[in-house]
């Protein structure tokens, strides 16, 4: 490896005019941000490359949600059930091993997750992606050929370590190349994939169970791999992440992909506030990791090792701990507001309230798509009215929702054949509260993680907060047949009191993100506020303008 630092910017860009604070040591360099265009959905039409390389990512999505819709018409398949009977209803043991078959996929994609953050880091964001893509294709493979059981747990277990990566890095990658006024909408783009995914796996699965042979399951775990495809071959042709690059000190392509992101040239004064704040922030996590880890910063493997052990720890030290938990809270409540325990359950719901076997599935399948109404509400709320009153809003919608279900239910259900207006306004507020959900809870938790983190420790922070989505969702998966089986209206009573703690969590900790840029999020935490710290910022952003700082290059 040939190190070389230089003494001045490569690039002879002309330094911004607007907006530069003047010579106090402890003042930043910028005071204001001049935005790049209008803010949240109209944003995404006027910067086209960027929502396309955002929407061309979030196909990792798609694919995770597919994964999750596939498989619950598939267990009711009887072609499905010939080949694996250990999962029919009549087997013994098979509420356990229908189960895992299930659970796999969830610990296949936490291990994903928790490995996603190395490899983005390592490889880059898009090449993590590719890598990601392959796994999932072996998975894929696997499950579309089982022959028997276990061969069809491992593919599960193999597709979710691809699938749980990819959860992981798009965001992370959507996140680092978005401008602030768009990063909100760009990231909803995430959850409505993944909730997309759901549909279209569900209509798939619905459609192909009449097939007489076993291609009425090979199929849909066949057709997954075409989104996979183009994914692993697109991916190839997008920009590396601006600050991915900074934060490898190929601080000049850092530039050039910035102004190719934001469809400007290089010496736009914004791009170049942009790029200065960018190298800036990386300038800073480097000095305060050599400051906090002194002894590790030889470059042996041995230190690199350590290096990366301790900063799994730094999460939860000062400067970040905040963001920790915020990131992994906001995770753990969107599973317990009850959204995958009311999907699961609802073809009971139905059932119970008279309508046939294809109708059951039906309603199931229009559940899905009233939450991607809501989604799509979001695209252009989130960016308008900020992430914290989405959340606020949406943790009291939907514990009302919880609560007139559970007295219907608890009053009613004994006889609903007896009481089918009350039967009706609890499907009623099913409806709404999958619409509240994706409008809100849905969305949001996705996409603040990818907002939060500094940048040395953003693609481990993601990492954790995804981490916390499959480990929550496989609670909720454990815990909600037990608590329906014997408490009925008490898993609604649960998951209202959980939607009203939701509700507190965001009131007293999660701070707005809204329109501020990735480097601004320690201010919006203040956590970075000492004022050693600030002058240390200060003093690195004004090096960096004043060219006195070098472009760090690492040529491999
Ligand atoms: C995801 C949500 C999604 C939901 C739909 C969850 O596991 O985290 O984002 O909307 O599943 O079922």
């Amino acid at each position: 490896m040939d190190t070389k630092f230089e003494e001045k910017n490569a690039i002879g860009v002309a330094p911004a005019h607007n907006e530069v604070a003047d010579e106090k040591p402890t003042q930043r360099a910028w005071t204001t941000r001049e935005p790049y265009g209008p803010a949240g959905f109209r944003g995404l039409f006027s910067n086209h490359y960027v929502a396309l390389c955002a929407v061309f990512a979030t196909i990792g999505g798609l694919l995770f949600g597919y994964d999750q819709g596939v498989i619950s018409v598939t267990l009711t398949m009887e072609q499905f059930l010939e080949r694996f009977p250990r999962v029919s209803d009549t087997a013994a043991g098979a509420g356990f091993w229908k189960g895992l078959m299930t659970a796999m996929l969830e610990l296949g994609a936490l291990i994903g997750a928790l490995f996603a953050g190395y490899l983005a880091d390592k490889l880059s964001r898009k090449y993590a992606i590719l890598v990601s893509v392959c796994i999932f294709t072996i998975g894929s493979v696997l499950q579309t050929a089982a022959v028997e059981y276990a061969m069809l747990t491992i593919g599960r277990l193999i597709g979710g370590f691809g699938i749980g990566a990819l959860a992981t890095v798009a965001p992370l990658y959507i996140s680092e190349i978005s401008p602030p006024e768009i990063r909100g909408a760009l990231l909803v783009l995430q959850e409505f994939s993944i909730v997309f995914g759901i549909v279209v796996a569900f209509w798939i699965t619905y459609g192909t169970r009449f097939m007489p042979s076993e291609w009425s399951w090979r199929l849909p775990f066949l057709i997954q791999m075409i989104p996979g495809f183009i994914l692993g071959a697109g991916i190839v042709f997008l920009p590396f992440s601006p600050r991915w690059l900074a934060s490898k000190g190929r601080d000049d392509e850092a530039l050039v992909n910035l102004a190719k992101l934001r469809g400007l040239p290089t010496t736009d004064s914004r791009v170049y506030q942009e790029w200065c704040e960018i190298r800036a922030e990386v300038a800073f996590v480097q000095e305060v990791s050599a400051e906090r880890h002194p002894t590790l910063q030889d470059g042996s493997r041995g230190s690199r090792v350590k290096l990366e052990m301790a900063s799994w720890a730094d999460l939860f030290k000062h400067g970040c701990w905040k963001r920790t938990v915020v990131g992994t809270g906001i995770m753990f409540f969107q599973q317990f507001v009850g959204i995958n325990a009311l999907i699961y359950y609802s073809p009971s719901l139905f059932k119970t309230l008279g309508q046939d076997y294809s109708m059951q599935l039906i309603l199931s399948g229009v559940i899905n798509i009233t939450q991607l109404v809501g989604v799509v509400s979001s695209l252009w709320t989130m960016d308008r009215f900020g992430r914290r009153p989405l959340l606020l809003v949406g943790a009291a919608l939907m514990c009302i929702s919880h609560l007139i279900i559970a007295v219907m239910v608890g009053e009613f259900s004994y006889d609903w054949a007896g009481h089918p207006a009350q039967g009706w306004v609890a499907v009623a507020f099913l409806f709404f509260y999958m619409l509240s959900f994706g409008a809100t809870w849905g969305p949001v938790p996705w996409a603040m993680p990818a907002e939060i983190f500094p940048s040395s420790l953003r693609a481990k922070g993601v990492a954790l907060s995804t981490c916390s989505n499959w480990f929550n969702n496989f609670i909720i998966g454990l815990v909600t047949p037990p608590l329906v089986q014997n408490t009925g209206f008490g898993a609604y009573t649960f998951f209202c009191v959980f939607c009203g703690l939701a509700f507190l969590f965001t009131w007293f900790l999660v701070p707005e993100t809204n329109g501020k840029s990735l480097e601004e999020m320690d201010k919006v935490f203040k956590d970075v506020s000492s004022e050693a710290e600030e002058a240390q910022k200060a003093r690195i952003e004004r090096e960096i303008i004043e060219g006195r700082r070098g472009t760090y290059n690492a040529t491999a």
